[in-house]
């Protein structure tokens, strides 16, 4: 709701006191956008819904409501239209009031939460010896996006990095580490990312085809976990290792995140199984330590447990888990602990959110949130590969797009015959091949697949980063050509609105608060995308019908007052791309 809709709704509660007494506080006043601009702005339909509780006609109550509805502020008189609706239309002075005062808000008008709290985000999460793929790419752009928008909304936000970085690989690893290359396991820097790949995929190779190795690597995981000196010692440059490569990623997107991997909870993981023993959750199946919860089948229809304890006595990702949430609620305090994973991880949380909920870990006003993503493909709709069948290294592939925005870039500065510097160059490059990359991520409802196309999402036309960083930069245009401060129109900034263009984009802009808590609701950041590619076309139709000169060559008022609508476009799609991670230029 944003806060004209909240406003209403205030006189709406009164209304309904007034024309039928104390019992009526609560009632909805059911107002939505007006389908139609025709008919207004809003519509209450709250006559309707009381019809059968009166035992009176909508019209009727309808016109009582109206009788003691007070809205005169706000609205032009209401009507009331069909069966009973409400018909609410914004006032000019109203509208012209609201954008002078969210002129002078940094904040643009968006209240901060009323009840902030500690929220967990715990993203990216990439695993060590392993390549970050295009699926920890989503869930870093996706959970950046969300932990951005929380932070806005001024909750407490623990971006947390649950970071692969303990398990049965580095068993794997290190053996066959010890055999080709042991200098890795006692000297820094000996590796790079690219070369734990290629080892870790030969000792993955050795490991299904040699029992004696598969042995010493299982035994090399229990002196690990037993803080064996030498074992502990390489799984900690491996981590490093991992780690520096990890960080070239979240510096080129711009992204904050602190680590906390998997094995900071181990300590912890013995009292998981305990607990749940004592709890009488866990049963024993062919030497695992087990919870079987209803509902949950393999493919032939069997149970199928989440396993804590296998029989060998090593512990799981969910043990892990659940030990990372007591954590989170006891230690963090978190209220709100929000997972960004791919699709396929949704059994998973679902089934040990149960377990912990039917274990009693999870207090009442803790709120556990799974956010699933789709796939990314190729173009050709199945899994995204190169051409030679590998899978994409996202080095590679932030580094294409911003070769390619280049490229680009380039080409519009020879066509537009500008001189341009090559720090200039540069930095247009990568801030458009980045934003493009994640753009595209965030515009896609993230529950659905979707196809990675460089074409696509470095096109200047359509809804993509490069189109909604040309609309904030043609802005900007304006306040140069015109010789003009935005920031110095504050003070006495009057609005007068005329058009319909104007008063479309003025509407519009009083929306964005709306936006933001539903976001802040339901993490489905493409509604914000949407948004700021809806406001941009309503720019433009306003800036075009004045055509670039009915701005700046306008007669006062309407000059400064069309200047306001200007720089609030700016700023409104500035803050935006902000909290998608999307850094704007004043140029392109
Ligand atoms: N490392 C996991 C993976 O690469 C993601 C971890 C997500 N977070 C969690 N708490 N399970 O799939």
């Amino acid at each position: 709701m944003n806060a004209t809709q909240e406003q209403l709704k205030l006189k709406f509660e009164q209304a309904l006191v007034a024309a039928f007494g104390a019992d009526y506080a609560g009632v909805d006043p059911i107002l939505v956008s007006a389908s139609n601009p025709k008919f207004g702005d809003y519509q209450a339909n709250v006559a309707l819904s009381l019809s059968k509780k009166l035992g009176k006609q909508p019209r009727a109550i309808a016109a009582a409501i109206v009788d003691k509805l007070d809205v005169s502020e706000i609205c032009e008189s209401p009507e009331i239209a069909g069966p009973g609706f409400i018909n609410l239309k914004l006032k000019k002075e109203y509208l012209e009031a609201q954008l002078q005062a969210i002129q002078i808000d940094p904040r643009l008008g968006i209240p901060a939460t009323k009840t902030p709290q500690r929220e967990i985000v715990d993203f990216s999460s990439p695993n060590i010896a392993k390549e970050m793929h295009v699926g920890h790419l989503r869930s870093t752009i996706i959970g950046d996006s969300i932990a951005r928008i929380l932070e806005f909304q001024g909750h407490d936000v623990l971006r947390l990095n649950h970071v692969g970085d303990w398990g049965t690989q580095f068993g794997m690893l290190i053996t066959y580490l010890r055999e080709v290359y042991p200098e890795a396991l006692t000297t820094a820097n000996a590796l790079d990312i690219g070369d734990l790949v290629t080892f870790y995929r030969q000792a993955k190779l050795r490991f299904d085809a040699d029992e004696a190795f598969q042995e010493t690597a299982r035994q090399e995981v229990v002196r690990l976990q037993a803080g064996a000196e030498d074992t502990l010692h390489a799984w900690k440059l491996l981590c490093e290792q991992s780690r520096r490569e990890f960080q070239i990623i979240y510096d080129l997107l711009n992204v904050q995140i602190i680590e906390r991997g998997e094995s900071f909870y181990n300590p912890l993981l013995p009292s998981v199984v305990q607990d749940l023993d004592e709890s009488g959750l866990l049963v024993e199946n062919q030497g695992a330590k087990c919870v079987f919860l209803e509902g949950f089948t393999n493919r032939e229809g069997e149970p199928l447990p989440l396993i804590v304890q296998k029989s060998d006595g090593g512990y799981n990702y969910a043990t892990t888990d659940l030990a990372s949430l007591r954590y989170r609620i006891q230690q963090d305090e978190a209220k709100r602990i929000i997972y960004v994973t791919d699709a396929g991880q949704a059994n998973h949380f679902t089934q040990f959110f149960q377990v912990a909920s039917k274990a009693g870990w999870i207090p009442d006003d803790v709120e556990l949130v799974h956010v699933p993503f789709g796939l990314v493909l190729g173009e050709d709709g199945k899994k995204f590969k190169t051409r030679s069948g590998d899978t994409v290294r996202l080095r590679d592939l932030l580094d294409e797009a911003i070769a390619r925005s280049r490229v680009d870039l380039e080409k519009r500065l020879q066509e537009e015959q500008r001189e341009e510097t090559l720090e200039f160059i540069n930095e247009v490059a990568e801030i458009v091949g980045i934003s493009a990359v994640k753009y595209a991520d965030l515009s896609q409802n993230r529950t659905s697949n979707y196809i990675f196309s460089y074409d696509k999402m470095l096109d200047l036309k359509g809804n993509t980063a490069p189109y909604m960083l040309y609309a904030y930069a043609r802005i900007q245009g304006i306040s140069r050509k015109g010789g003009i401060n935005f920031d110095e129109l504050k003070d006495n900034a009057k609005v007068v609105l005329e058009h319909e263009t104007e008063l479309a984009l003025a509407k519009y802009l009083l929306q964005i608060d709306e936006v933001i808590s539903t976001v802040e609701q339901d993490l489905l950041p493409n509604r914000l995308c949407e948004y700021l590619y809806e406001l941009s076309k309503k720019f433009n139709q306003f800036y075009d019908r004045n055509q670039g000169v009915q701005v700046l060559n306008a007669e006062e008022p309407q000059r400064t007052s069309r200047l306001v609508l200007c720089d609030l476009t700016a700023r409104t799609l500035k803050l935006g791309l902000s909290l998608l991670g999307i850094q704007v230029l004043e140029r392109m």
